[in-house]
């Protein structure tokens, strides 16, 4: 069983195109094989939501925030109220609009409260010395931790997203995804201690798409992808599940 997330982002306007895409994924969530978890902009997340009433598929929302005096946010609250119980937390899109490190860490905390599962998105920005970016994204997944309380069961997921991979021709090599997958894992075991640490799910993301899923959903640590413009694409979408092994 494999974990597919797609990230919808902003690339469909209306209601019915968004409405069409999504008779495909509850097609394809049937299939045995996959966990399929679609993340809609917000304004399709909702009526989405409304109107289904299988288990198959998953809803996430594409970012959360905090109730109150926050304009153009969408709060955790308001995301468990209308059904959705996971959310992309700190995705590189969002960092670049002014997201920090405290401000990811703060939203993992609130997702936390809210009993809302975060998809928690690192990934280094480019990659010159190798030490450099295993280093970084080691801070980055410490960081978003840092006020999730370690003697409770740990209910996230970390995807593991190369900024320079994200919207690109092509992801890293499978390799170059294994050991930093490894070395993502070992960052866990040593904060939360091998049993807790060897059970968080970690997924890849960035210009995953037909020609490359099929190695990459074969790593060993890979327990699903992400993705961006290919789960728009139905045949595509369509095309990555039936790499699932
Ligand atoms: P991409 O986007 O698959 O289009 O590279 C991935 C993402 O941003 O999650």
């Amino acid at each position: 069983m494999k974990i597919i997330i797609g990230n919808w982002k902003t690339y469909l306007d209306s209601p019915k195109e968004a409405k069409n895409l999504f008779e495909k994924y509850k097609i394809l969530s049937k299939k045995k094989n996959v966990a399929l978890m679609l993340a809609p902009s917000h304004i399709h997340l909702l009526s989405l939501r409304s109107s289904y009433k299988g288990k198959s598929l998953s809803f996430v929302a594409q970012s959360l925030g905090f109730s109150g005096a926050h304009t153009g946010c969408i709060s955790a609250r308001q995301i468990k109220e209308a059904k959705v119980d996971m959310a992309l937390v700190g995705h590189s899109e969002e960092r670049a609009r002014g997201l920090d490190d405290e401000g990811v860490a703060k939203k993992v905390q609130e997702a936390y409260k809210n009993k809302i599962l975060p998809i928690i998105i690192v990934g280094e920005h480019k990659r010159d010395s190798e030490a450099e970016h295993y280093k970084f994204v080691r801070k980055q997944i410490q960081s978003a931790l840092k006020y999730y309380p370690a003697n409770k069961p740990l209910k996230f997921i970390i995807a593991y997203e190369p900024v320079w991979a994200v919207g690109a021709a092509k992801p890293p090599s499978a390799r170059d995804i294994e050991m930093m997958m490894i070395y993502i894992r070992k960052t866990l075991v040593k904060l939360f201690g091998d049993r807790k640490g060897r059970a968080v799910p970690l997924i890849y993301g960035g210009s995953v798409n037909s020609l490359s899923a099929a190695s990459i959903l074969s790593l060993q640590e890979v327990s699903g992808v992400l993705l961006g413009r290919a789960s728009v694409d139905a045949k595509e979408l369509e095309a990555i599940i039936s790499k699932i092994k």
